[in-house]
């Protein structure tokens, strides 16, 4: 059948969080392109096919980024609103304008120091380890990977430590996406923080990213330095907290990387190449609109409707190569074209810092249930893990 006369897939509800792969190989039974519901009646068309998602992320001619002409058919309570509506940023803006904010944000992280990030979350590391280790058990969701990236970029932000429990609170609600109320409220929540954040720093600059963003050649007013921080805030912490979860999970349940534990990095490193590839943090995003009515791969398409791109189906549709690689062209996991994640280079880095340091701290670190068991959140955004619970030998402080 045709795409276009099937029954929408839902992409979200208790059966797509426990096994997404299975709907993705329906998905791909429809062709390159394929009808989902991103929430109760929310439609949108899902690139599934490696080769069409190419073509449309490096195509900004038949692309635009801009959701407001689909934004107009929604109302205003539509849940996945804060992950896919308008706001002028970088993510949801075309051409000059984009190149201009893009600017600010890849020059600025160019500005921080790997070394010295690396140190810091190999502090930040040590000090959650050190919360728990003692007890045998943990929840590593809640005690390690959820709260490491956050401390790592509100100090890289200039944002005081005290902030991080809000700010995870707040992007947590946005992703899930399980309600109107709580989805707005939760963004609203967290550009509250922001905003005062940048206030903050525009009477009182420091080494920091959101000084470097307001102090940019490119000239970002004191509203769109707010509105590139709450991005990029909200681009880095769920992914890179979901990046080293769903890789600490697998190097934990696969006896290849546990027995080469000892290698530390390696094993780090590989599995979250591995983990790129299968279960990619970002799932489903690059939300995209044709700027006039268009065919593409078969289908008729208005500017009014979301088409997304599949990372994790289109991963899965190239697999085939050893960990780590791709068997048959670079995994999507970062997208690509001009919208691409332009911070792959510490986000990976801070993820395998992170996995590293733990799993050299707790040599016998074991998970507490089959991963096949491991509860993941609901949403048709993000790949991510609801709990790891781990255990360990409790480490006897000299
Ligand atoms: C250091 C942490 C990170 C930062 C600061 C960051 C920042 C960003 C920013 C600013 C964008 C928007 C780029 C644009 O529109 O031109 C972006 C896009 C993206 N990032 Fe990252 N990111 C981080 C970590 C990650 C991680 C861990 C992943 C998952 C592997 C990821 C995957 C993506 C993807 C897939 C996009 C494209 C979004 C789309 O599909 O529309 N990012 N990132």
């Amino acid at each position: 059948m045709p795409p276009y006369l099937a029954e929408p897939v839902p992409l979200f509800g208790p059966a797509f969080a426990a096994d997404p792969h299975t709907t993705y190989a329906r998905l791909r039974g429809y062709g390159p392109l394929a009808p989902v519901l991103l929430a109760e009646g929310v439609p949108a068309w899902l690139v599934t096919d490696y080769q069409a998602a190419l073509a449309l992320l490096r195509d900004p001619v038949t692309w635009s980024k801009d959701p407001r002409a689909w934004e107009a058919t929604v109302p205003a309570d539509c849940p996945v609103l804060p992950m896919i509506g308008y706001r002028p940023n970088v993510l949801f803006s075309d051409g000059e304008e984009h190149a201009r904010y893009r600017s600010v944000i890849t020059d600025s992280l160019a500005m921080v120091d790997l070394g010295q990030l690396r140190a810091e979350v190999l502090r930040v590391a040590d000090l959650l380890i050190a919360q728990f280790s003692g007890v045998g058990e943990a929840d590593l969701i809640t005690q390690f990977t959820g709260p490491l990236p956050t401390m790592v970029f509100t100090r890289l932000f200039g944002l005081g430590e005290e902030y991080s429990p809000h700010m995870v609170a707040a992007l947590a609600g946005m992703l899930e996406a399980t309600g109107p109320e709580q989805a707005t409220a939760a963004g609203a929540a967290f550009f509250a923080c922001i905003s005062d954040l940048v206030a903050a720093k525009s009477r009182l600059r420091g080494p920091d990213l959101a000084s470097w963003y307001l102090d940019h050649p490119a000239g970002l007013s004191t509203e769109q330095v707010i509105q590139q921080v709450v991005l990029t805030l909200g681009a880095a912490l769920e992914p890179t907290a979901n990046l080293i979860s769903n890789a600490v999970s697998v190097l934990l349940s696969d006896r290849a990387y546990y027995s080469s534990l000892a290698n530390g990095s390696l094993a780090a490193r590989s599995a979250i190449d591995e983990v790129l590839r299968r279960e990619p943090p970002m799932a489903n995003y690059g939300a995209h609109y044709v700027r006039q009515d268009t065919v593409f791969c078969g289908t008729y398409i208005r500017p009014d409707e979301p088409v997304l791109v599949s990372y994790a189906a289109v991963n899965a549709g190239i697999g085939g190569g050893p960990a780590g690689s791709s068997g048959g062209g670079a995994h999507l996991a970062w997208s690509a074209g001009p919208h691409a994640c332009p911070a792959k280079q510490p986000a990976f880095l801070i993820a395998t810092t992170a996995v590293e340091r733990l799993t050299n701290a707790l040599g016998d670190l074991q998970l507490a249930v089959p991963r096949a068991e491991l509860p993941w959140r609901p949403g048709p955004f993000q790949r991510a893990l609801a709990h790891l619970p781990v255990r360990f030998a409790p480490v006897i402080p000299n």
